[in-house]
């Protein structure tokens, strides 16, 4: 069968190695792919934003399953354009999407269904906002309604820190919006808890913890993700069944009650108090970098996975891991999260060797003439699979050695929680 997937990142070029091993697929097609996923996938530009010339192209050349990686498409209703069209698609339709699309409809799920949540207050104008901040505690934290690449969230130690997020938001950084949240500060430790869902049941995804802030030990500017290590140190069999009855059971339930159901991935990001889950953020897609942290220890065939998916047949499917740990560092372009330079060759990405548990995903990268070229933030990401993190992590750090990429930084203390404690 033909598999299309729609992404760019490391995430994409991770479920497009993952998906390859299927003996049922012969062909992947990626919208629009990178260096890494143009070696085992034939890369497409189109414009994701024009539905229709990606169908075109999808009955053109007779796709039979499409896997969308990330959110914004997923937000704007490419699965139920789709699936109007009867094109198998693994992702959430446009209702369900916004559990990450829009920051107060989960808050509303949450506090119809009871679900642990930072308390929180919906501002629709600058004044009522700021002057709610007078008889609030710091830190307090302020965030934009609608998507915002992570970036529409600002931790505020202090009133005014909280004042200028405030009008940034309502002055139109992250497109316009007429409402902002303001939110209790949680303090414990976050972790990422991924499900796969068909419509009517659901599986867990295994675990992970993301490093967002740039800088070692957890400083400086928050990213994409620097580096993540699968599973996380926080998960226990009480905690596991906490969040999917506090938190998953009822999220479903609240979307029932909008009529819809969920398929695909969904990725439930954690404040962890005293093995006490509360949900800070949902999003309606893997992780990245979890994503490729946590493939390489899947066992089962993810093509099975996502077909049984979009077939409503998920429950009859075992999905096994590999007893193993994972590790993966993130390379980015100097500069990053800010501005950073484009088109920097990696000169030594070919002279690697890589051992059977050892990956490398492509994310911001292009090939021109056999050579390959930074063109994102988050360029390559480094994965090794071990029996603990720490040779894991050591394995990486190896071939980052050879790699000796003048062009790029990464974080060498990923998983130091568990590794260094
Ligand atoms: P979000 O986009 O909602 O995931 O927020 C980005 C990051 O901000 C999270 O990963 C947390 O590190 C932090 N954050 C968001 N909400 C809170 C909160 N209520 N308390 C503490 N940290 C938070
Ligand atoms: N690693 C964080 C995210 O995928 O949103």
């Amino acid at each position: 069968m033909k598999v299309g997937i729609i992404g760019s990142g490391g995430r994409e070029h991770a479920i497009c190695q993952s998906i390859k091993k299927s003996n049922k697929v012969d062909k992947i097609f990626c919208f629009p792919g990178n260096a890494g996923t143009e070696e085992i996938a034939e890369n497409v530009n189109l414009d994701l934003r024009n539905f229709e010339n990606l169908k075109n192209f999808i009955f053109d050349k007779k796709i039979d399953l499409i896997v969308v990686g990330p959110e914004k498409p997923l937000v704007d209703g490419l699965v139920d354009y789709l699936e109007s069209f009867e094109i198998k698609v693994f992702g959430p339709n446009k209702v369900a999407s916004q559990l990450e699309g829009s920051k107060i409809f989960t808050k509303q799920i949450c506090q119809k269904f009871k679900i642990p949540t930072a308390k929180f207050g919906v501002f629709k104008d600058k004044d009522s906002a700021k002057s709610f901040l007078k008889k609030t505690n710091f830190p307090t934290v302020v965030k934009a309604d609608n998507l915002a690449s992570g970036k529409g969230v600002y931790i505020c130690n202090k009133e005014n820190e909280a004042i200028i997020a405030i009008d940034e938001i309502f002055d139109g950084k992250f497109g316009k919006t007429n409402n902002l949240l303001i939110e209790e500060f949680l303090q414990g430790e976050e972790m990422s808890f991924f499900t796969i869902h068909d419509g009517n049941s659901f599986k867990t995804f295994d675990t992970a913890q993301d490093h967002k802030r740039v800088l070692e030990g957890d400083k400086g500017k928050n990213t994409g993700g620097m580096g993540a290590y699968s599973p996380s140190r926080l998960i226990n069999e009480d905690l596991k069944s906490k969040i999917i009855n506090k938190i998953i059971k009822p999220t479903l339930k609240g979307l029932a009650a909008h009529g819809t159901k969920y398929k695909g991935f969904l990725y439930t990001g954690l404040m962890i108090i005293k093995n006490e889950p509360y949900l800070i953020e949902y999003n309606v897609r893997m992780g990245d970098p979890e994503c490729q942290t946590i493939l390489p220890k899947l066992k089962t065939d993810l093509n099975d996975i996502f077909l049984a998916c979009c077939e409503e047949k998920l429950s009859r499917l075992e999905i096994e891991w590999l007893d193993k740990k994972s590790l993966c560092i993130v390379v980015c372009s100097k500069g990053y999260p800010e501005d950073f330079n484009k088109d920097v060759e990696i000169e030594n990405i070919n002279e690697i060797i890589f051992n059977k548990d050892e990956y490398l995903f492509h994310a911001g990268t292009a090939k021109s003439n056999g050579k390959v070229y930074a063109v994102g933030g988050r360029v390559l990401n480094f994965v090794s699979i071990s029996d603990n993190l720490r040779l894991a992590r050591e394995n990486i750090l190896q071939n980052l050695e050879t790699l000796d990429w003048s062009g790029g930084f990464y974080r060498k203390d990923i998983g130091y929680k568990v590794i260094d404690k």
